[in-house]
């Protein structure tokens, strides 16, 4: 396929010709920088780019390609936004839980009363997998619809093995019902199930026994754990994290959300791919995480919703050249967000992100946070993963909040949307 008169934001420092409007004076890893192509064409053959540049510069069409010709009218074109940290497969809600946080519970003390995640883990066990597919599938449609092309979900609301590998199970079927690739990621340490009596290492023994078994099935493309006093302590994640390096599978960790666990720093000794939400990371952390290459996976959704005060260490993230994922975290509980481009808005405005820092975090490092090279940017030779928005300006993604701005959500060369 082929389309010209595209604005291409290709994200591809490479291809920066100098077009980003307003661009501030400060550059940092790419702060402001779109990779921006006026007059553009965007080329594809058996779901890779074979052309991505400007229109003038476009080679006698090979037949192949001039076939299928789209005229994008001067719309903007970016890489397919990639959601690299999602809880959407769960059944049931929590709408009760969000009106008692409004009138003065915390999310904490939600928890500590036997709610919050152990609520959805009832109402996840209660479902069949066939329910638990068709609760989350408009979930993940929402994302695609509006321009998501790769996505993660985790497990973590099951709690036993069987309805772990359920929700791994529902994740993977999701993908292949929407046509976009789904990377699975094993939350077994999410909280502890109330048949445990409060034996936390003894539930950690069990989700160290389940892993091999999951990872056997094909279910498991990373590691991930809740470092948090109402989550799992520093040694016990470090044992989940041993049990993923004997199978060689990637680790991130909800890290310093709440409160400083050391979640940062201790994920980054396993090289992980990703410390999530981050807030109260200290600059040790962020020293490990730069020294590491592990990304910071900013989730705004759920800074916004817990109406958290204390803001991510952007600044020192961006000094260390830390890369900056955005993604939805959707979830049932602190995150009930359903756009990612909605929570690129949303680091826009809580975490003061550049529009330019929000788009390349929600494509090309959210793609490094799942360990991914081959998508998140428009070059020749990677994923045909882009979408088509009705907007010409890239910050213009940032700027509306809601609406339905997309044209065309195409994935491997596909259409999806
Ligand atoms: O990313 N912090 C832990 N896990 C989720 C919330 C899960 C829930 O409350 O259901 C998060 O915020
Ligand atoms: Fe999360």
């Amino acid at each position: 396929g082929l389309l010209t008169g595209a604005r291409l934001a290709t994200l591809d420092a490479a291809t920066d010709d100098g077009g980003s409007a307003a661009a501030p004076s400060d550059d940092r890893d790419g702060a402001s920088r779109y990779g921006l192509i006026e007059a553009g064409a965007l080329g594809w053959r058996d779901g890779r780019i074979v052309f991505a540049g400007r229109m003038d510069a476009l080679p006698a069409a090979p037949a192949d390609l001039a076939a299928d010709v789209i005229d994008a009218g001067g719309d903007l074109v970016t890489p397919g936004l990639v959601d690299c940290h999602t809880h959407l497969v769960f059944a049931g809600d929590r709408a009760s839980e969000f009106e008692q946080r409004l009138t003065g519970d915390s999310y904490e003390d939600i928890a500590r009363a036997g709610g919050g995640i152990v609520s959805t883990v009832r109402a996840t066990r209660a479902a069949s997998e066939d329910e638990l597919l068709a609760q989350s599938l408009p979930r993940a449609r929402a994302l695609v619809a509006d321009g998501v092309t790769t996505l993660e979900v985790k497990s973590g609301y099951g709690l036993d093995f069987a309805n772990e590998r359920k929700m791994l199970r529902v994740a993977r079927a999701l993908g292949d019902a929407l046509g976009v690739p789904v990377r699975t990621t094993f939350l077994g340490a999410h909280a502890l199930p109330p048949e445990f009596g409060g034996d936390a290492d003894g539930y950690i023994d069990a989700v160290c026994d389940w892993l091999p078994r999951l990872h056997a099935e094909g279910l498991v493309d990373a590691v991930d754990a809740f470092c948090e006093r109402i989550g799992f302590t520093g040694t016990q994640t470090r044992r989940v994290f041993e049990a993923a390096r004997a199978l060689g599978l990637p680790v991130k960790l909800h890290a310093d959300q709440l409160s400083d666990g050391d979640g940062a720093a201790l994920v980054a000794e396993f090289g992980g791919l990703s410390a999530d939400h981050v807030e109260h990371t200290s600059a040790a952390g962020v020293r490990a995480m730069a020294a590491a290459g592990t990304v910071a996976v900013l989730l705004p959704g759920a800074f916004h919703v817990l109406r958290e005060t204390t803001l991510p260490p952007i600044d020192a993230f961006r000094e260390a050249g830390v890369a900056m994922a955005v993604a939805t975290d959707c979830n049932p509980g602190t995150s009930p967000l359903m756009s990612l481009r909605q929570g690129m808005q949303l680091a826009c405005t809580h975490f003061r992100l550049t529009p330019a820092e929000a788009l390349r975090g929600a494509t090309v490092h959210g793609a490094r946070a799942l360990g991914l090279g081959d998508r998140g940017v428009l070059r020749t030779g990677l994923r045909a993963d882009f979408v088509r928005w009705r907007v010409r300006e890239p910050a213009a993604l940032c700027y509306w909040l809601g609406g339905d701005l997309v044209a065309s959500v195409h994935c491997g060369g596909r259409r999806v949307v």
